[in-house]
């Protein structure tokens, strides 16, 4: 029989040490790959199993809302409506998108996630945009709609959807949905972020305040600048 001292391992403990190492040695590069190689990240799990947000409660934005009260939060802040109503799409994309997102549904702050509906008359478009903190399922509920996005790549993916089917969108890429059929469409989109932004490009570029100089959207999209300035008039800038 072997006596080990305090000091001392066996062939075989140290091995496993070793491999133990090797291990968390594995795991942190994994974490920390995963951190830089997604400067993009969804919202953070929550610390509790619920926090109502308190909209009114003061002016501090950073990372959510604070909680409301556990002793006031009743079943109605779990309960919300503002999806239940077809929206107005006499527009000039005739199109609708409703939010149930933390700013309209205060009991999804924290929780990492929210949802729109998006109604669309005949023709109908939801313009290119992009979700700075969230990718996106897209759910035809009615109809038929062409979802596509762009890569970073710039490869365009798109598909024609239809009601009961689903197409992803990953975080921050360019995408839009167009109703190419006869009839009005609907889609119910679910985001992993209680408010996942968005940069809708015709407003971002053309409808800014202040405006972004006419002679450097001239240059960008190789077009003269009454160009620019006709499509700028479509959006008030
Ligand atoms: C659709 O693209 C949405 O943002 O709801
Ligand atoms: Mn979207």
């Amino acid at each position: 029989m072997v006596i080990l001292q305090p000091h001392q391992t066996s062939n075989k403990q140290s091995m496993e040490t070793q491999s133990m190492a090797t291990h968390h040695l594995l795991l942190l590069l994994l974490c920390s790959a995963h951190f830089f190689l997604s400067p993009c990240r969804s919202d953070p799990d929550p610390l509790q199993d619920f926090c109502v947000a308190n909209l009114r409660a003061s002016d501090i934005t950073v990372d959510g809302f604070p909680c409301k009260p556990t002793s006031g939060v009743a079943a109605d802040d779990f309960f919300s409506t503002v999806l239940s109503k077809e929206g107005n799409t006499n527009n000039v994309f005739s199109s609708n998108l409703t939010s149930a997102n933390v700013l309209s549904f205060p009991g999804l702050n924290t929780l990492g996630l929210s949802m729109n509906r998006v109604d669309f008359a005949p023709g109908g478009v939801n313009p290119p945009h992009s979700h700075p903190r969230s990718a996106e399922l897209v759910l035809v509920t009615k109809g038929r709609l062409l979802v596509g996005f762009v890569s970073t790549s710039n490869v365009f993916y798109s598909r024609v959807v239809k009601a009961g089917e689903i197409f992803v969108i990953p975080r921050g890429l360019v995408h839009f949905q167009y109703n190419v059929g006869k009839k009005k469409a609907l889609a119910i989109t679910v985001f992993n972020s209680q408010l996942p932004g968005a940069v809708v490009a015709p407003l971002a570029l053309f409808g800014s305040k202040p405006a972004i100089p006419s002679e450097v959207l001239a240059k960008a999209f190789q077009v003269d600048q009454q160009v620019v300035k006709l499509i700028k008039s479509k959006f008030g800038s």
